[in-house]
């Protein structure tokens, strides 16, 4: 089986990849070629490089013949972002592809209700990314369902991984936060630093993917959550950190007005469009339909990035214990 992978030298993509061709499948990137996995694997001397620029091909309304012309029986969409590029891609391949993957996002869910959420549970997205998110899944699973149009979404939380920074426990990418931590220095949180953050491990969201391919029947005309087994706190997550370098958490809260005069406006609206979201997603539906099992908690993934950082000299803290 052939399968096309659109954005595989990313973060999932570092994972899926290799899965994939150990597993047998003939493996075709298409990306710009401007960036490398994050990490080396053999498996990528298998992988046939297709360079193009999807943006730029879709505005030329091309992008999905392109892709139909690769001859796949599977295409993977990690990018895409608006209904009008899912589109492109799905008319292009209808009845020409055995099963069609795309990357979603829980914030498709928007404000929750009950948590953790299902798939289920009803979708009300906010901000144009959600936005868009909900409306690439509501269209594919009307396709597969009107159609029988192929299509499995993966929904992740926030992805980390040896490579890059986590989402840190005030809600942004502010690596300091973890510093602050590691020294035993006050860190502020907002309100009583009980917003929520799902994590979960690349190489999770990739055995999503892998999984929705063996298990094809289950997996069409459905969305899966890929996170870890359970979100976490800020606190929670703050005090977890801390204690990874042997100290005990220094937390003071500040009430929203005060806390955004503390960081830059940058790290306030990551924090804010974290916290307003605080996502706590179920994989349960994952594991009774696919067989997904989560390797990673997201401390044990958050775990594993910061130590990358570290040990790239990303982070200045002192040892992890
Ligand atoms: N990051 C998160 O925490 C998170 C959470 C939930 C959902 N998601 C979803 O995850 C997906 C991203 O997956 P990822 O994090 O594995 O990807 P990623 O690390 O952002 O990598 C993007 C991939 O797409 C390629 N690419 C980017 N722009 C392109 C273009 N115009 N034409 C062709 N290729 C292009 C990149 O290679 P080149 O640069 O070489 O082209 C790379 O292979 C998105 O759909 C996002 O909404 C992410």
């Amino acid at each position: 089986m052939r399968i096309v992978v659109v954005g595989g030298t990313g973060h999932v993509g570092t994972f899926l990849m290799p899965r994939l061709v150990e597993a047998g499948y003939e493996i075709v990137n298409v990306s710009r070629g401007e960036r490398q996995p994050y990490q080396a694997h053999a498996a990528w001397r298998s992988v046939e490089q297709i360079a193009m620029d999807r943006t730029a091909l879709e505005e030329q309304d091309n992008f999905g013949a392109v892709i139909a012309a690769l001859e796949p029986d599977i295409v993977i969409d990690m990018i895409c972002f608006t209904q009008d590029s899912a589109r492109q891609l799905v008319e292009a391949l209808k009845g020409r592809v055995q099963h069609f993957l795309l990357t979603g996002s829980v914030w498709v869910h928007g404000h929750s209700v009950q948590v953790p959420y299902s798939e289920e549970e009803a979708r009300e997205p906010f901000g144009e990314y959600g936005i868009q998110k909900a409306k690439i899944e509501r269209y594919l699973l009307d396709q597969a369902r009107r159609y029988g149009f192929p299509a499995t979404v993966v929904h992740p939380g926030h992805i980390v991984g040896p490579g890059w920074r986590p989402i840190n426990p005030a809600g942004n990418v502010d690596l300091a936060v973890f510093e602050k931590l590691g020294s035993g220095e006050e860190l502020a949180l907002p309100n009583f630093g009980l917003g929520q953050l799902h994590h979960v491990h690349a190489d999770d969201v990739a055995q999503v993917f892998f999984r929705s391919i063996l298990n094809w029947s289950n997996a069409v005309g459905e969305a899966f959550h890929a996170v870890s087994p359970a979100a976490l706190t800020l606190r929670g997550y703050a005090e977890a950190v801390a204690g990874w370098f042997g100290q005990e958490a220094n937390l003071r809260y500040l009430p929203w007005g005060e806390w955004i005069k503390t960081v830059s406006a940058q790290d306030a609206i990551l924090t804010e469009d974290h916290i307003r979201h605080s996502p706590s997603a179920s994989i349960a539906k994952a594991q009774r339909l696919i067989g997904c099992q989560p390797r990673y908690t997201s401390l044990e993934a958050i775990y594993e990035s910061v130590s990358w950082l570290i040990d790239h000299g990303n982070l200045c803290c002192p040892e992890l214990r």
